[in-house]
């Protein structure tokens, strides 16, 4: 019944062996400074059934990290860590991506390396939504805004931290463009105010993405690159007046770049959550129909829905992740039309084993 999601097909010039995706979750279990540990190792070699693994938002740098306890690869202890990570998840013939992640107005002053507020294009806290501090809930701060020297830092930020994933074993990188992140807050409107070349038009706001793409092919090949976007999200105060026209805009100038991949998430998806609150669904098919290249879509489905979108060519690869949290042998369940266990919401975000590796695996399920 879902013998399309098991056909094997080629990414980047890996053949994966079917078209399930461990797509990108936080889980907050790196140790001090943002170093993979152990217990990450095993997380991901119980997921490693998948035909892509994408890891968890990874941050370039410390001012990029909006958490403690998110991990990093912008430092030689970070990638030492990370490679029995990425080995772990390549053990059963995934490929494996980094996802390269900068929050900006996302981060918070008491996670900020110099205690300031953090950075963004433009000087506009997020309204309607609040950072989940350990102490807990609390309001955005308003950002500092980017020099044009800042935003270079970051490009050459996002290079070193390609480098560095290369280094430590991934196959390819995935740019976090979605999710109100600062990707996301150079692309929308309502978070990019500014009046020089990264603001304004929709092809000055999608400067700083191609720049990045231009700065991190150096170290990766193009064909080793994937671009995450969430074109029907407003989670995060991610507002624009046309949002079908910006993210059309942003498929078309990637297009014909001969990426690895682009990843969508579907509407309905606010940031970790099911929301209908989006400003208007921009279907997948729809956006995936403009991009040359293998297309991932991720966000609400079950197995039925996958099949029928792989069946229909509207998506290549389709992402589970609350299903792939609380059933590491997710791809197996599948195929042989297994029950599927539900998410347990202990220890979604840090913690120890609790929540985190503790799934049980079919044959010792009861
Ligand atoms: C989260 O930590 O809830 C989270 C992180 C990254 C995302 C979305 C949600 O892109």
């Amino acid at each position: 019944m879902f013998d399309q999601l098991f056909q094997p097909m080629d990414l980047g010039g890996q053949t994966l062996p079917n078209r399930l995706v461990l797509p990108p979750l936080t889980r907050s279990r790196a140790g001090k400074d943002g170093v993979p540990t152990p217990l990450m190792a095993e997380y991901y070699r119980q997921r490693s059934g998948a035909g892509l693994v994408i890891s968890e938002g990874t941050v370039v740098s410390p001012q990029g990290a909006s958490y403690a306890r998110v991990p990093g690869l912008y430092s030689e202890q970070q990638v030492r860590g990370w490679r029995p990570v990425v080995e772990a998840a390549k053990s059963r013939g995934a490929a494996v991506y980094a996802q390269l992640w900068h929050v900006g107005r996302q981060a918070h002053s008491s996670v900020q390396p110099d205690g300031g507020r953090p950075w963004a294009p433009s000087a506009i806290a997020i309204t309607g939504w609040q950072y989940r501090s350990p102490q807990g809930r609390v309001p955005f701060e308003e950002p500092r805004e980017l020099s044009l020297d800042g935003i270079k830092d970051i490009v050459e930020q996002f290079a070193v931290a390609a480098r560095n994933a290369m280094a430590a074993g991934f196959d390819g990188v995935e740019l976090h463009a979605a999710n109100g992140y600062l990707f996301d807050q150079f692309l929308n409107s309502s978070s990019n105010q500014r009046t020089d070349q990264y603001g304004g038009s929709v092809e000055n706001r999608l400067r700083f993405l191609n720049e990045v793409i231009d700065a991190v092919s150096s170290f990766v090949p193009a064909h080793r690159i994937g671009v995450r976007i969430s074109p029907s999200s407003t989670w995060m105060d991610a507002f624009d007046p046309d949002k079908r026209g910006l993210y059309s805009a942003l498929v078309r100038s990637i297009s014909p770049r001969g990426l690895a991949y682009l990843h969508l998430v579907e509407p309905g998806i606010a940031g970790a959550i099911d929301s209908a609150d989006h400003a208007e669904p921009i279907t997948s098919a729809e956006l995936g129909a403009l991009f040359d290249g293998p297309v991932i879509v991720t966000g609400g489905h079950t197995p039925w829905s996958a099949a029928a979108a792989v069946g229909a060519g509207d998506a290549d690869l389709v992402g589970f992740g609350r299903l792939f949290i609380s059933n590491p042998d997710l791809p197996a369940r599948i195929r042989m039309g297994a029950g599927l266990a539900e998410l347990r919401h202990e220890g979604l975000y840090g913690g120890g084993a609790t929540g985190y590796t503790d799934y049980p695996e079919l044959q010792t399920a009861n």
